[in-house]
């Protein structure tokens, strides 16, 4: 069982969706931590997130504005910190295709600071947040986050004698997240027209409680160098809109550029290095520091078949209309009604 109690704890990218669940499951859990410091670069988005934290009840709460793409500052701040979960990034695929340099920075550059300020602070568990993106990448965000987990995954060849493990978790689209399909929905609803970019559309489904949980689960289980991905229902987005408005026009707009009809996030050619529990899918390292079978051992797994993929499209667990309305209660709007 995970126990954070007397841990100290670095978030890059604190006061976004993810880090502010994380935040919050945290304090549910370990309110005894030593330690919680958010790193990121908003004043204004830290100022609003420490007046749910005053010090004066979350004494261990701490905010730092930095960048990850400052090196510097990152290992100051990382200064005995004994566990780093790297959330911060740039991750709108237009906004990435347009200043390519600008995400390359913090996502890949970002990455590798990161990992330079584990190695040299003593830290002893990094988790580092990828996305289904980044398996078999289309557009410049998936590939920054495809090199982000090679550089996670590699940095436990640098290691050396410390006790020091990298793992990065994968996941799909989080129910909700700002920019996504579910609020752009229930925000366009009133209009009667749903713009839909192709009939055939499908993606993976998350809660960001489901991501927190997968990022602690890594944190006291990775081996060192795993790809963790969960075990997720796939939806298709014309019945997420009949979910949203039944009686709207679904109109077909057409995939925009960088877009999918279906994501991934295993690939078939991650399929030889790839091992499943109850409830995750592992990519494990190509060139593991342990002994896989050892490790299914552990933690009861077995081997996936060769040419296995796990895709939105031929997933085999769906969510229906009846179960996206409920999701969208439990995880966007609890007063939502049809
Ligand atoms: N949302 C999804 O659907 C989804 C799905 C799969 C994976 N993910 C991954 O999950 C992670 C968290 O996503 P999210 O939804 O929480 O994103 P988000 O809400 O956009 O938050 C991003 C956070 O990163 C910080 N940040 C951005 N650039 C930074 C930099 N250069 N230096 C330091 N901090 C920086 C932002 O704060 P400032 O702007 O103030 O710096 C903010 O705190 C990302 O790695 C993303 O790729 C997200």
């Amino acid at each position: 069982m995970l126990d954070l109690t007397g841990k100290s704890i670095l978030i890059t990218g604190g006061t976004g969706s993810f880090g502010k669940k994380f935040v919050e499951m945290v304090y549910q859990r370990y309110p005894n931590i030593r330690r919680l410091v958010v790193y990121s670069r908003d004043e204004l988005k830290q100022f609003e997130m420490s007046q749910h934290y005053p010090q004066s009840t979350y004494k261990s709460i701490r905010f730092f504005i930095g960048d990850v793409r400052d090196g510097e500052r990152l290992k100051r701040a990382c200064e005995g910190v004994d566990i780093i979960v790297h959330a911060a990034a740039l991750k709108q695929v237009p906004a990435a295709e347009y200043n390519p340099m600008e995400c390359i920075k913090t996502n890949v550059f970002g990455a590798e600071n990161v990992i330079n300020a584990a190695l040299d602070n003593g830290v002893q568990r990094v988790v580092a947040l990828s996305t289904d993106k980044a398996a078999a990448p289309i557009n410049l965000y998936g590939a920054t986050k495809l090199c982000s987990d090679k550089l996670f995954v590699a940095a436990n060849n640098m290691k050396g004698s410390r006790d020091l493990r990298f793992s990065v978790v994968r996941y799909g689209n989080v129910i909700g997240s700002r920019g996504s399909v579910v609020p752009f929905f229930l925000d366009k609803r009133k209009e009667g027209v749903l713009p839909i970019t192709h009939p055939d559309m499908t993606r993976f489904n998350i809660s960001l409680e489901e991501g927190v949980e997968m990022v602690l689960y890594a944190l006291e289980n990775a081996w060192g160098g795993e790809i963790f991905v969960p075990k997720i229902p796939s939806y298709r987005i014309t019945e997420v809109a009949t979910a949203i408005a039944p009686d709207a026009r679904q109109e077909i707009i057409g995939v925009r550029p960088g877009e999918k009809l279906h994501e991934e996030m295993i690939t078939e050619t991650d399929s030889l290095n790839t091992v499943e529990t109850d409830k995750y899918y592992v990519i494990t390292p190509s060139t593991p520091t342990w002994s896989v079978d050892e490790y299914l051992k552990a933690f009861n797994g077995r081997r996936v078949e060769m040419g296995f993929k796990y895709n939105s499209g031929t997933n085999t667990d769906w969510l229906n209309v009846g179960q996206i309305r409920e999701q969208i209660r439990l995880h966007v709007d609890p007063a939502f009604a049809v």
